[in-house]
């Protein structure tokens, strides 16, 4: 049975969505469909679709109650919109279905588990929003909400556990057939911690033990787990709220964290090993990955960045996207990240330009466009003398252009957007140190990917990844180089879908 609720939030997307264009949105980045969008949630196969949910407030585009918003995939790339999965409808849940996890159970139900929010006033006199884990359980379309729930509650806390920062399960299901999740948690100090639980049916819930503890490395709380092994390493992802820069890693104050290390099975600690942040651009947030049927991993995040996502205009009717697809890998002992192999079958014209040798500015024949699929291969002109800076400049007419431009003698990488339609004092840059001695002498790959609002940069086949929204029209479509110095370099560029 759907709720009064849910049946308003329902009917108001589908007027609504009637009258928003098509051309002002991306292409093949899933976008908002009404209102707002952040997390992606529940991200999980089932029967024979990806579904992406997503933490949602139809009714403006800010942020407000949350609802979980739905679309399904074959190759998520191409997007369907379905109707809301869920509304904060219950008394558990009645101030926010905040982000979760999907799955699918054995006898082909699929599953939602998620953080049900209630404000709460407290004995010293405030006015707290309580966080609890529940359970939806429905067939692709409708969710019921579990009559069990709430799943996990202040009783499933370590001693230090906060049941105010309790929210984000990730759910998987383990080959006994039993289930585990991860939740985000933090201490009384709020220090972030990821809390491991075990399920025999993913519907009775018990704590096992603290996966990770910041102890006050990687800013406070953690949110959005995500736990997996890949390649031979355990792989814990989170998004630490207000992080402290170190050097060229976190600047995005509510950034992300990648750590790697190894899980042991018997005693199930996790023991880490190396840290790294997940997307050095401006725009990324909350992912979450999901196994392909052929055995990829793939992580798509929120194309957003809290401190400068509530500075859009009111008149918008909707806002918010997602990450590109990335298909992972673990290599040289970091995470990898590459556009999802099928962006590929979306290519249209090719246009290549092979050892093009260059100082100053050049524009080249067939290069253009607002949705693109762009490698370059960077080299100096003479191994002897390298350039001192390449950039690549994009969305460019004679006001605007946003750019990613590279220094070898500093081996820094930097993305752009000053120039690109914002009018909001806000961050428009960010550097991001290649650590490769390739590139030290100028040798550099870069992948640029175009959907008319973003920009997504893939550096040494995804050795680096820097995301950024852009905010020009999307009929400011102009690209051309620049060297100082002398650079050569290959080029290979599509356009994508139809243009
Ligand atoms: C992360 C987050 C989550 C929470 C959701 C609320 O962006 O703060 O921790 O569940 O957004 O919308």
């Amino acid at each position: 049975m759907t709720s009064q609720v849910l049946r308003d939030a329902r009917r108001y997307e589908e007027e609504k969505e009637r009258k928003i264009a098509a051309e002002p949105r991306p292409d093949f980045h899933l976008s908002a469909r009404v209102g707002w969008m952040n997390d992606p949630n529940g991200f999980s196969y089932y029967k024979g679709e990806y579904h992406m949910f997503y933490q949602y407030h139809p009714f403006s585009p800010y942020w407000g109650p949350m609802h979980w918003g739905h679309a399904v995939s074959k190759d998520l790339l191409h997007w369907k919109q379905l109707p809301a999965a869920m509304a904060p409808d219950t008394d558990y849940d009645r101030d926010g279905c905040f982000s979760g996890s999907g799955i699918v159970l054995p006898d082909g139900r699929h599953l939602l588990m998620y953080t049900g929010v209630i404000k709460e006033n407290q004995p010293d006199g405030s006015n707290r929003e309580v966080q609890t884990q529940c359970i939806a359980v429905g067939d692709g379309l409708d969710y019921e909400k579990y009559a069990g729930n709430p799943v996990l509650d202040g009783k499933q806390l370590p001693e230090n556990g906060s049941r105010f920062d309790f929210r984000d399960p990730k759910i998987w299901r383990k080959p006994d057939g039993t289930y585990r999740c991860v939740a985000g948690n933090c201490t009384p100090e709020h220090d972030g911690q990821i809390l491991l639980y075990s399920s025999p049916d993913g519907f009775t819930w018990k704590f096992e033990r603290i996966l990770a503890a910041n102890k006050g490395r990687f800013g406070m709380m953690w949110e959005c787990p995500d736990f997996f092994q890949l390649d031979g390493k355990a792989v814990l992802i989170t998004s630490p709220q207000d992080m402290m820069p170190q050097g060229f890693e976190y600047h995005n104050g509510n950034g992300t964290l990648c750590l790697l290390g190894t899980f042991d099975e018997e005693t199930e600690e996790f023991h880490e090993e190396t840290d790294q942040a997940i997307d050095y651009g401006i725009d990324f947030y909350a992912p979450q990955t999901v196994v392909t049927p052929d055995g990829r991993r793939i992580m798509i995040g929120w194309m957003q960045n809290w401190d400068t996502c509530n500075l859009h205009a009111p008149s918008r009717p909707w806002f918010g996207q997602m990450s590109l697809p990335r298909e992972l890998s673990i290599q040289n002992g970091r995470l990898y990240q590459q556009p999802i192999r099928e962006i590929e079958e979306m290519r249209g014209q090719k246009v290549c330009h092979e050892n093009v040798t260059f100082t100053d500015i050049i524009r080249l024949d067939g290069v253009r466009g607002r949705k693109i699929d762009m490698e370059l291969q960077i080299r100096p002109a003479d191994a002897e003398n390298i350039y001192r800076k390449f950039a690549v400049r994009f969305a460019q007419d004679d006001t605007y252009q946003t750019s990613v431009s590279f220094r070898p003698y500093e081996s820094i990488l930097k993305i752009d957007r000053k120039h690109s339609g914002s009018r909001r004092a806000i961050i428009h840059q960010r550097r991001c140190l290649v650590n490769n001695s390739d590139s030290r002498k100028g040798i550099i790959k870069i992948r640029l990917i175009l959907d008319r609002f973003s920009a997504e940069v893939f550096v040494n086949d995804g050795e680096y990844a820097l995301s950024a929204t852009l905010y020009t029209d999307a009929a400011v479509d102009g690209i051309s180089f620049f060297a100082d110095g002398q650079v050569t370099m290959d080029v290979v560029h599509y356009s994508l879908g139809d243009v």
